[in-house]
């Protein structure tokens, strides 16, 4: 089984996850949104990408839209939904990329969710060593995270998988030893946006990223590899393209 495919069945169960501690904003629903009768987490996938803008005209009542994906069961839901399509557009950002030339892949993810990056970099590795550490401050992905984990031990052993739970613009949080020579960034800098994030929080992301990753790799001189950075997000003026299409913006 390749680790997408991996990825996919162990969501292909979630119509049948009775979420726990979900705060879907229905509160008289105390079951989350497995409770709400009718429903479907389709539409709380739903709520949270088109918050403001079409779908929350229709609602009258935005305080009642989810706005987070703080529940297991709408995360299986989006994993059945997007890993597929997630992972196809890392292989397509990658495609005139020579992984050749690459010794090994050391990858830094930011808000990795289940990691459809990894599926999709872990193909072109093509067997190479690959040490992937994702970073996310949900604590909801654990279970499909572990899955991941789970693969690499058992059936890679060149895959060394790693995912800490936390807020990847706080600097402490990310791993300060590791010499990453791949640093992704997927639909993260758009959901901080969308999440009341500023365009000065994704900067000073990216500064720290790239300070820290330089002065590592020029002072220990340990990789000899090219570096290589992977963003991929909403096509949308509203949620980033104008950093996303400014490279010179992010690295000052
Ligand atoms: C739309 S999902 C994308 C997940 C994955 N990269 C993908 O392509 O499927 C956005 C992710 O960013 C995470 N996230 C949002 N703000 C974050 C932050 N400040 N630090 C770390 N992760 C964050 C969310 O928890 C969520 O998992
Ligand atoms: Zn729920
Ligand atoms: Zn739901």
């Amino acid at each position: 089984m390749t680790l997408l495919e991996t990825m996919l069945s162990s969501a292909n169960n979630w119509q049948s996850i009775v979420c726990d501690g979900c705060t879907h904003p229905y509160s008289h629903y105390a079951g989350g949104c497995s409770d709400i009768r009718g429903w479907d987490c389709e539409k709380c996938l739903n709520e949270i990408h088109f918050a403001e803008s079409a779908y929350n005209h229709q609602d009258p009542n935005k305080i009642l839209i989810r706005k987070d994906y703080d529940c297991s069961k709408l995360l299986h839901c989006y994993v059945q939904r997007f890993a597929d399509r997630y992972y196809k557009s890392i292989k397509y950002a990658c495609k005139n990329i020579d992984f050749g030339i690459y010794p090994i892949l050391n990858i830094l993810s930011l808000g990795c969710g289940n990691a459809p990056d990894l599926a999709a970099l872990h193909e072109l590795a093509a067997g190479k060593p690959l040490i992937y550490t994702g970073v996310d401050s949900n604590p909801c992905w654990s279970a499909l995270q572990r899955n991941i984990e789970n693969y690499a031990q058992n059936l890679d052993n060149n895959l060394f998988v790693k995912f800490i739970c936390g807020d990847a613009l706080q600097p402490s949080n990310l791993p300060q030893t590791e010499i990453y020579n791949v640093v992704v960034i997927q639909w993260l800098i758009s959901t901080i946006l969308k999440g009341g994030g500023t365009p000065e929080n994704i900067y000073s992301l990216f500064n720290g990223i790239v300070a820290s990753a330089a002065s590592r790799w020029r002072e220990e001189h340990i990789l000899d590899s090219p570096f290589l950075i992977i963003l991929s997000d909403v096509d949308n003026f509203e949620f980033g393209n104008y950093i996303l299409n400014s490279p010179h913006t992010l690295i000052t």
